[in-house]
């Protein structure tokens, strides 16, 4: 039996930070408005030249020391991203470019910052159908160029960043243990950005409704991870670490008591990072292994919702 396991995590964020009190130079906010409603203080912002396939460059360098491996032993490469750096070709044969890894299949997953998640159960397949071995997952967004950033409702909530992982084929009985996916398009209206190729032929700026989003989050990403559970025979109990989508404190706060999980087996970054969409949890992962915080043998519990909708979770042995 083929199982897949993470072998390698990495993450990239850019230099430049801005902070609660910098925007505060250009929009009418406040540190104390921002803080008390969604927990950030500051965010990572890439510069006008850094393109979103440059942090995930970073961030799978970085997951490739981390495996030590070679590149030349990924066979497909994954980019979850929002905002690649063309409308095609895609962010991922960039990737695959740098690196120089020929005859691989590579491609672009649009789950906005449910991206990761659906792209672990995507490699999880490919790895367990025995024609791949290691694949590049990464996760990349530099969402500071398409947020409004005259918009207070929306531009203090996110941020720039990459995170990546690497997928191998193992015959322990460890690595991705289930899976649970979902979509419900009805909701497009909540969070969508207000252009495309298709559409008018313009990048579009993010456009949200807040607190639909707040009120579907917490009960999606608590069912979703109970359903994974449910799927691998583990109970809440069994879980070292929730990691969920980093985009709001309380909204991974309500989780993790809808849950009935404790805070201190919560990982949150999202006072750091802001909200960085599909680069939100391998980020928060690699920083929380790195940090010796995650350790090998953890029950971890990852879960994400997005524009689309889009939300799942997803339960690992580390
Ligand atoms: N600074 C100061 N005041 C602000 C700001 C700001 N940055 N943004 C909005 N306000 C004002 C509004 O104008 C409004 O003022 P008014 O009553 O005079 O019109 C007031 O604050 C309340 O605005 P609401 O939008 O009702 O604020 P709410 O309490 O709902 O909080 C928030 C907004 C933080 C976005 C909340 O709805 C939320 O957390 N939603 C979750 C959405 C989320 O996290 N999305 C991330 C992307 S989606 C994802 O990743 C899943």
């Amino acid at each position: 039996m083929i199982h897949s396991q993470i072998i390698g995590y990495g993450h990239y964020l850019p230099e430049k930070i801005l902070n609660n009190v910098d925007l505060k130079k250009f929009i009418d906010t406040s540190d104390e408005w921002i803080y008390t409603r969604t927990g950030i203080k500051q965010r990572h912002i890439v510069e006008s030249s850094q393109l979103t396939s440059d942090l995930a460059i970073k961030a799978a360098e970085d997951a490739l020391l981390s495996a030590k491996i070679e590149s030349s032993l990924i066979d497909c490469i994954i980019v979850a991203t929002t905002t690649p750096d063309n409308t095609f070709p895609s962010t991922a044969t960039k990737v695959q470019n740098f690196f120089k890894i020929g005859n691989i299949p590579s491609f672009d997953l649009q789950a906005v910052c449910s991206g990761f998640i659906y792209s672990l159960q995507v490699a999880d397949s490919l790895i367990k159908s025995g024609k791949f071995k290691n694949i590049l997952i990464i996760g990349a967004e530099t969402l500071s160029k398409i947020v409004d950033w005259t918009d207070r409702r929306t531009c203090v909530l996110f941020g720039d960043g990459a995170g990546s992982v690497i997928l191998s084929a193992t015959t322990e009985k460890r690595g991705v243990l289930s899976s649970k996916l979902y979509s419900d398009g009805s909701w497009h209206d909540s969070l969508y950005a207000d252009g495309g190729p298709s559409l008018n032929q313009d990048v579009g700026k993010i456009r949200m409704n807040g607190q639909d989003i707040f009120k579907q989050a917490v009960n999606k990403l608590s069912e979703s991870t109970q359903n994974a559970l449910n799927e691998c025979n583990l109970n809440i109990s069994d879980v070292n670490w929730l990691v969920p989508h980093q985009a709001n404190q309380r909204i991974i706060q309500s989780t993790a008591k809808k849950l009935g999980i404790d805070n201190n087996k919560t990982i949150s970054t999202v006072e750091y990072h802001a909200n960085t969409s599909a680069a939100s949890i391998p980020l928060a992962l690699s920083c929380s292994i790195k940090k010796g915080v995650i350790k090998k043998n953890d029950i971890v519990a990852l879960c994400a919702i997005g524009g689309g909708l889009t939300w799942g979770s997803c339960i690992l042995k580390l």
